[in-house]
């Protein structure tokens, strides 16, 4: 009862990262800084969902070099471990059996209408969608109850699922009592909607993205690719900085005069989007540099690392033996 008795001081943040793959500049902007912001202020669980991957993968993936990868961007970035509890899904056996128990209170029906479950079903035309992949918001909820999560900062795209959270972590308690709270999601104001290299938002799948372990020069090569207004063909032609994603970018990294000189010289035409790129990549890099070289560090020291996630899983799997136990307890299958 520890977990739970001793009256926390912070509220419990959970939320998970699917390892499919580097980490980019919307993710270090978006989610990143924010995870980061909340290990001031709340008691986070950070994890790589590893299983998820599993649910639509048909292929074998290397998925102990994809965890420790994203979780090397992580920290990299500026997430401190020593401020959260950082450790991989897979890592707490706990999980499939409490996902087992909560798929128990879980309508097969409220699975089938996710939209998430539906899109997903279209897009990669699966015709015959496993069990695990209609399960997906069923583990999810395993992956915050587990740890008693009371806010889930996710993106918006996130909702349905954890609506269905909600739904699950409710039937549970008016079943059985309340060993775990009912989940709460916490929209992540990406500050930005990081624009990729092709003005959609930046995404693995889209091809569009700067990823955080790219070397200058390919950032470089990247940044100039991309896309910038198209009334503005030439040096001399006005812009519209407002609709350029690279403007966009430049705000990142310039504020007060530097800013306004990059603002007035696309709009009275006097720049020319190649020399507007070429600064934004010294920019990006130069923000990128220490994070680039922490990456290296720890890249180069797997002891350090898997002593952090060995340090994290045990955090994580006290909790979760706790709220195990009750459940238990609480369903029948152990004495009280
Ligand atoms: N579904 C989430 C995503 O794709 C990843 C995830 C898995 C997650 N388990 C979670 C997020 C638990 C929050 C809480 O982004």
């Amino acid at each position: 009862m520890e977990d739970k008795k001793q009256k926390r001081a912070k509220r419990r943040v959970v939320t998970g990262i699917r390892p499919t793959g580097p980490l980019h500049l919307g993710h270090l902007y978006g989610n990143i800084r924010q995870m980061i912001e909340l290990t001031e202020t709340h008691d986070c669980f950070y994890f790589s969902a590893d299983y998820h991957v599993l649910t639509d993968k048909a292929e074998r993936l290397e998925l102990s070099d994809l965890v420790e990868d994203n979780l090397v961007d992580l920290i990299a970035c500026g997430l401190d471990p020593s401020k959260c509890t950082l450790f991989r899904q897979s890592d707490i056996p706990q999980i499939p059996e409490f996902n087992l128990i909560l798929s128990m209170v879980t309508p097969v029906g409220l699975l089938e209408r996710c939209p998430l479950y539906r899109e997903q079903v279209k897009e990669l035309g699966i015709d015959n969608p496993s069990y695990g992949l209609l399960g997906y918001p069923v583990l999810q909820t395993a992956d915050i109850c587990m740890y008693r999560g009371e806010i889930v900062p996710v993106g918006e795209d996130q909702l349905p699922n954890l609506y269905i959270s909600a739904d699950i972590a409710g039937t549970f308690r008016f079943r059985y009592g309340d060993i775990f709270p009912v989940p709460e999601a916490k929209i992540m104001e990406v500050f930005a909607r990081i624009p990729g290299t092709d003005n959609r938002k930046m995404s693995k799948s889209y091809g569009n993205a700067i990823n955080i372990s790219y070397d200058e020069e390919t950032t470089r090569k990247l940044i100039l690719t991309y896309y910038t207004d198209p009334k503005k063909p030439r040096k001399g032609d006005v812009g519209h900085p407002d609709e350029c994603p690279v403007f966009y970018l430049h705000r990142l990294y310039l504020e007060g005069e530097p800013l306004g000189v990059v603002r007035r010289g696309c709009e009275d035409g006097g720049r020319m989007c190649y020399d507007c790129k070429e600064e934004l990549a010294s920019e990006v890099n130069e923000a990128l540099r220490p994070i680039r070289l922490r990456r290296e560090e720890l890249k180069g020291n797997r002891d350090e690392l898997h002593g952090i996630l060995d340090k994290g899983a045990k955090k994580a799997r006290k909790v979760a033996a706790e709220v195990l136990g009750e459940c238990r307890k609480a369903i029948g299958i152990e004495r009280m």
